[in-house]
C-alpha cells in the first residue's frame, strides 16, 4: 500500500490518512458519503511534477473528474493548472483563485454563451470544429477581445479502452480529422483575433498502456513543426490525459506518471511546452465511497450484499462495467458470500451484519461528479482528511435543496 497517505489496511481496519474509517463514519452520521485524501492528491500530483522536472511544462488537472471546490484549492496550491469544459466548471475554477492564464477550455458542444464568456475572462479555448472557429472568429470581433486557442487534432489512435471514452480515434466525435487541419489553418489565418498557441488531443481515459503517449507525441510533434513552418507562433502540445489507475489494486507494475512522461519525451520537441491533463490519476485513488449495510439477502446461487450506496452515487460499474475494489472497513467473520449488488458483481465477501461500513476504492475521480438524483435519492456529503483532520468538504444534498426547484 502507500503508506499513510491514502487508504490502507492495518490490523484489519481501513485508515485513510492516519485515521480510521470506522471512527470517521461514527462522526460524520450520514451513509453514504465520499471520504478523500489530501495527502494521497498531493503525492499523486508530485508524481507528474518530479517526472516533468527536466522538460518545460505545465499540469492542467481536468476538472471534470472531481470539480470539489477543496480539491481544486489543493491542486491550485500546489501550482496546476485547471482544463475545463463548461462556463460553470471555468466559473468554479474561478472562485477556486485560478488565474484565467491558467486555464484552458476544451469541449465539443461550447455554446455561445460560454464561448463569449471564456473570452471575455481570457482563457485558452480548444478548437474543436469549424462552427467553434466561425463562433470564436464572431465573438471575438463583436467584443473587440484576441483570444488564443489550441487545435484539438484527432491522431487515429487506439488507446484500448472502454469505447465510452476513447475519443482520439477516426469517427470519434472530438477532434479535427488530419485531412481537415490544412482548411482550419485557412480559416484562422483569416481570422486576426485568433491566436494559434498550440496543439492539442486527447486519446480516451483509463489508458494502460503508454506506448499510445509515444505515438501520439509522434504525430503532434510532426504538426507542431508543420505549423511553425507556416508562420504559426505554436508553443504549446498538449497531449491530454487519460492515464489509468490501478483498480485491481494487485497490478504493482502499473503504468505511472514517470511512465508516461519518458514515453512523450522519446518523441518531445526541444521548444515545445508541454502540456498534461491529467483527472482520475490526480484524485482517483484519493478517494472512496464509504457505505453501510443494510441486509443481506440470500439467493440461489449467489447473495446480496444490499448497501446504502447505489449507481445514483457511483455510476461507473453500471455505465462502463467498471469494477472498483469493495471492503469492509472493519474485520468480518463469517461465511463467504459472493456479490455486492450493484456497485460490484461476483465477489466473494464474508458475510457481514447489518450496519457494517463497506467502502468501493478509489471513487474519488468520476465518482461525485457523475452521481444523481436517481431514484429520488440526495447526493451525499463528501470529506477530507488532511494533516490529520477531518474535514466536511460539501455537505449532504438535503430533501429542501431539490424540493426548492420546483415552482410550488
Ligand atoms: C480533453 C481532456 N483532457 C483530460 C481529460 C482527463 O482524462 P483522465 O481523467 O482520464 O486523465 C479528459 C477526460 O475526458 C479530456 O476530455
Amino acid at each position: 500500500m502507500n503508506g499513510n497517505q491514502g487508504f490502507y489496511v492495518q490490523d484489519g481496519y481501513l485508515y485513510c490518512a492516519g485515521l480510521s474509517v470506522k471512527e470517521i463514519q461514527r462522526q460524520v452520521e450520514h451513509s453514504p458519503f465520499y471520504l478523500y485524501s489530501a495527502s494521497q492528491m498531493r503525492q499523486n500530483y508530485r508524481s507528474y511534477e518530479n517526472a516533468l522536472d527536466q522538460i518545460p511544462a505545465v499540469i492542467s488537472y481536468a476538472v471534470k473528474a472531481n470539480s470539489n471546490l477543496t480539491i481544486l484549492k489543493i491542486l491550485r496550491d500546489l501550482g496546476s493548472w485547471v482544463t475545463v469544459v463548461s462556463g460553470n466548471e471555468l466559473r468554479l475554477a474561478l472562485a477556486a483563485g485560478f488565474e484565467s492564464k491558467q486555464m484552458i477550455l476544451n469541449g465539443n458542444g461550447k455554446t455561445l454563451h460560454e464561448l463569449e464568456y471564456a473570452i471575455d475572462v481570457g482563457v485558452m479555448i480548444n478548437i474543436d470544429s469549424e462552427f467553434d472557429v466561425k463562433h470564436l472568429h464572431q465573438i471575438s470581433q463583436s467584443i473587440r477581445k484576441s483570444v488564443n486557442v489550441l487545435l484539438r487534432l484527432n491522431p487515429d489512435i487506439d488507446p484500448a479502452v472502454h469505447p465510452y471514452i476513447s475519443t482520439g480515434l477516426q469517427g470519434s466525435k472530438f477532434g479535427i480529422q488530419p485531412q481537415q487541419v490544412e482548411p482550419f489553418l485557412q480559416n484562422l489565418d483569416a481570422a486576426p483575433l485568433l491566436n494559434l498557441v498550440g496543439i492539442h488531443s486527447h486519446l480516451g481515459s483509463t489508458i494502460e498502456n503508454v506506448d499510445v503517449f509515444c505515438q501520439v507525441s509522434a504525430v503532434m510533434a510532426e504538426y507542431f513543426v508543420m505549423m511553425r513552418e507556416r508562420g504559426f507562433p505554436v508553443k504549446y502540445i498538449n497531449i491530454g490525459g487519460g492515464l489509468g489507475i490501478d483498480y485491481q489494486r494487485t497490478r504493482p507494475g502499473f503504468a505511472q506518471p514517470e511512465d508516461v512522461v519518458k514515453a512523450i519525451q522519446r518523441e518531445l520537441l526541444d521548444d515545445a511546452i508541454l502540456i498534461l491533463e491529467p483527472g482520475r490519476s490526480l484524485v482517483g485513488n484519493a478517494g472512496v465511497l464509504v457505505c453501510n449495510v443494510i441486509g443481506v439477502k440470500l439467493g440461489e446461487t449467489k447473495n446480496f450484499i444490499v448497501v446504502d450506496g447505489s449507481m445514483t452515487e457511483l455510476i461507473r460499474p453500471s455505465l462502463y462495467q467498471a469494477e472498483h475494489q469493495i471492503a469492509f472497513i472493519e474485520p468480518v467473520v463469517g461465511p463467504v458470500c459472493e456479490s455486492a449488488d450493484f456497485l460490484g458483481k461476483n465477489r466473494l465477501l464474508a458475510t457481514p451484519d447489518e450496519r457494517i461500513g463497506l467502502v468501493v476504492y478509489d471513487t474519488g475521480a468520476y465518482g461525485y461528479v457523475m452521481s444523481s438524483n436517481y431514484n429520488g435519492r440526495m447526493r451525499p456529503p463528501e470529506y477530507l482528511v488532511d494533516d490529520g483532520q477531518l474535514i466536511q468538504i460539501r455537505r449532504a444534498e438535503r430533501f429542501e435543496d431539490y424540493l426548492s426547484l420546483f415552482d410550488m
